[in-house]
């Protein structure tokens, strides 16, 4: 059974980004798969940098359309992704330093900011987003 499991309570009302979260559920999956393995080191960095390089594009998806719709709650939603984005970065160079390893807090900690984020932010887009088709 997966760590992390997307469910009904997670859908946005747009299928591309539904499955772009699902994708993103899969790496943090990956991740406490690669921890419970003892892969500390190059096993566990790698699947956090995958985790940076896909939410980088999935954040940048969802920016586009938000802009394409003229959605107001753009600017607001923008500085949630850039926020997080520079805590992934953070964990990457401390990562790199040796200076520390991922916990399972750490993973905890991404796990609720996904959730929540989901459901608080990325729903109120659902409507904007559906009325202009999103492709
Ligand atoms: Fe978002």
């Amino acid at each position: 059974m997966p760590f992390f499991d997307w469910n009904n309570e997670l859908n946005v009302g747009v299928d591309l980004f539904n499955e772009q979260h699902k994708k993103l559920i899969g790496i943090v999956n990956k991740l406490h798969d690669a921890m419970l393995k003892g892969e500390h080191g190059s096993g566990v960095t790698d699947t956090v940098r995958e985790l940076a390089v896909f939410t980088r594009w999935h954040f940048d998806e969802e920016e586009r359309h938000m802009e394409l719709a003229g959605f107001s709650g753009l600017e607001t939603h923008k500085r949630e992704h850039a926020a997080f984005i520079r805590r992934v970065e953070s964990f990457i160079t401390r990562l790199d330093n040796g200076s520390v390893t991922i916990s399972i807090s750490v993973l905890r900690f991404i796990i609720s900011w996904l959730t929540v984020h989901i459901l608080k932010t990325d729903k109120k887009y659902c409507t904007a987003l559906e009325l202009s088709e999103v492709a």
